[in-house]
């Protein structure tokens, strides 16, 4: 059984090397172990990694803004799928963002993503058709 923990710098490669082998899951240059390591110093207690033999089998990176919470990158090795696990990293982000005020969360899945429907939709979070997301890169 996977134990959960916070999501550290020391699991940054592991999380990469996960990342890496998982499908649907698209890397950008905020993955980069620099960025992550600033975005996990930003906001820490939210984002969580389930460990088994030293090894990570599952991630979840989560932040927010002072208004809203967002998860990024929720993943689960193959061999570990159906077992809860997505779920036990989420509901640990969601406590994260609960003790820091935060009272809402988004995950920004694209559309073709199976598992949107899969997994999102049958662990209680609202699909909203009423919005667009708008992106710039700097
Ligand atoms: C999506 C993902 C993180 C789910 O991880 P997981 O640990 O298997 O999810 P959970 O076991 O917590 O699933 C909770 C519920 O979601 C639903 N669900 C999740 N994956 C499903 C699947 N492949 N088929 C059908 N239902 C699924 C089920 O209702 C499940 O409950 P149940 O097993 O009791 O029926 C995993 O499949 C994954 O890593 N996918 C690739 C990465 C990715 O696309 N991430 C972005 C997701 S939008």
């Amino acid at each position: 059984m996977p134990t959960i923990a916070e999501f550290t710098a020391r699991e940054i490669e592991g999380a990469l090397a996960l990342w890496a082998e998982t499908d649907h899951l698209g890397l950008t240059p905020e993955d980069e172990p620099v960025a992550l390591s600033g975005f996990l110093q930003r906001n820490p207690g939210l984002s969580h990694v389930a460990i088994d033999e030293g090894r990570v089998v599952g991630t979840v990176l989560c932040g927010h803004d002072g208004r809203r919470g967002y998860v990024h990158h929720i993943a689960v090795a193959n061999a570990y799928r159906r077992n809860n696990l997505a779920s036990r990293l989420i509901e640990r982000a969601l406590v994260g963002l609960q003790s820091s005020g935060i009272a809402k969360c988004h995950a920004l899945v694209f559309r073709d993503n199976p598992y949107a429907e899969l997994f999102w939709s049958r662990t209680g979070w609202q699909l909203r058709d009423d919005v667009w997301v708008y992106s710039k890169r700097m």
